[in-house]
């Protein structure tokens, strides 16, 4: 038996959380190992709507051990107000039921400031953030002036380390021209929050070796997706962490071990939010067909997702780098009625033909996609539960992914319903 890992093996929003759901039902433990509250995920059990940002989806079932592991920044507001919300709809979330990796760096207010004013400053080079201050977080992380769970339990420290972020932050303001930040005004935030947030506080690293030992299944729920990977995404339009699964293990304080199958959610085409290249969008009525019938809104901004068709070789190199081992492939009805498809098959760049994203910003955004052309299905795939109930074209086009991607399907969704799931292998099994 082995633990899987879900991530996105696109640009996010793959549909992560009816799948993660869907496992999550058969684990005993759910860990976030990276991003923070910038991720969106809604789960829909027995008609009640869950929004979740920062807490892994195993919370909203009972008798699951929900993790939040060090590689993840937390806000702790966002994270509190989150918890209440939840809590709300009488789902019981207490310290025995959530842990938060007392080694996390914390997401503070001056983040999604920092994070919000150099967006608009950036014009038309922006990002397109969340907003919600990662990458400023993760900023300091690696600058070694983060302020950690475990800072907040320590009085004669956090004030020192209070000290040295803003001896940083103040000196940028200044150059900004904007108003510095008053040491005492973050303390006293710090101070607030610390008791609300302290009893979550736990050595993530030693539960989860406890858990492991015991034979309890663990899965690890990335967020966002391949192509924002800070290494192997489209830099600099990319989010500020590790997003695939080969951070499960360092991200939550496990070894590369106890990752075991790696399912790639993957779209039936493509989406992205924010800026940066992306090969195979559509600019015309195609594009918004798909948008309109795949309802492709981000859960975090509501910002309008841009639509494409599906890139092969993309999502070839994202199994390659992120250790893939099967996909599950998702919104395939949104597919229905339409009389051809398109799938990117190589790009063309300066005459050449490649069978990668090459790594350079000018280059990426000047590779043209090669097409195979599919014909279409006119019948509908929502809701098909088994392999026999879809169309010979749309089989097709899956088989055909698979072939291109070299990795099998393991998993194909056909409706945001739970039980629309055609499975063709059990990750926990293989
Ligand atoms: P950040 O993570 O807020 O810094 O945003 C960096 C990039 O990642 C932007 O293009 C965002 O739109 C994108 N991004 C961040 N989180 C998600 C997500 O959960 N789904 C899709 N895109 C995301």
């Amino acid at each position: 038996m082995a633990n899987v890992a879900v991530v996105g093996s696109q640009w996010g929003d793959e549909g992560k959380g009816k799948i993660v759901d869907w496992l999550s039902s058969r684990a005993d433990v759910v860990v976030r190992f990276q991003g923070g509250h910038n991720a969106g995920h809604t789960l829909v059990i027995n008609g009640v709507v869950y929004k979740l940002s920062l807490l892994p989806s195993g919370v909203v079932r009972p008798g699951k051990l929900s993790v939040i592991g060090n590689g993840v920044v937390v806000d702790p507001w966002a994270l509190l107000k989150e918890i209440a919300a939840i809590q709300e709809k009488g789902v019981e979330i207490t310290p025995d039921t959530l842990l938060v990796a007392e080694n996390c760096a914390l997401i503070l207010p001056l983040h999604s400031a920092v994070d919000k004013a150099r967006e608009e400053a950036r014009g038309v080079n922006k990002i397109g953030t969340t907003g919600r201050g990662i990458g400023p977080a993760y900023e300091d992380k690696v600058a070694r002036r983060a302020i950690r769970v475990c800072d907040l339990a320590d009085e004669a420290v956090l004030e020192h380390k209070v000290e040295q972020l803003l001896f940083h932050h103040n000196a940028l303001l200044r150059g900004l021209g904007a108003e510095e930040l008053a040491k005492d005004e973050v303390l006293a935030q710090l101070r607030e929050v610390a008791p609300k947030l302290l009893p979550y506080s736990a050595v993530v690293w030693k539960r989860l070796d406890e858990a492991r030992r015991q034979g309890k299944r663990i899965l690890f729920e990335g967020a966002q997706g391949a192509m924002l990977d800070v290494d192997h995404g489209t830099y600099p339009f990319v989010t500020s962490s590790n997003t695939v699964a080969g951070n499960a293990a360092a991200g939550s304080g496990m070894g590369p071990g106890a990752v075991g199958h790696v399912l790639g959610i993957t779209k039936a085409y493509t989406t992205r939010v924010g800026s940066g290249p992306f090969p195979t969008e559509l600019h015309d009525e195609i594009g918004d067909k798909i948008g309109q019938r795949g309802h492709e809104f981000g859960t975090v901004t509501g910002r309008k997702r841009r639509c494409g068709w599906f890139d092969a070789v993309m999502v070839r190199q994202a199994i390659k780098t992120g250790g893939i081992t099967g996909i599950a492939l998702t919104k395939l009805d949104v597919l229905d009625g339409f009389d051809e498809l398109k799938v990117c098959t190589g790009y063309k760049l300066n005459g050449e033909v490649i069978q990668h994203l090459p790594a350079g910003q000018t280059a990426q955004a000047q590779v043209e996609p090669i097409y195979e052309t599919f014909e279409g299905w006119s019948e509908s795939t929502q809701g098909a539960r088994s392999w026999a109930q879809l169309p010979a074209a749309a089989i097709k086009y899956v088989r055909r992914i698979e072939e291109l991607i070299e990795a099998p399907v393991t998993l194909l969704s056909t409706s945001p319903e739970r039980d629309d799931t055609i499975l063709m292998r059990d990750p926990f099994e293989d």
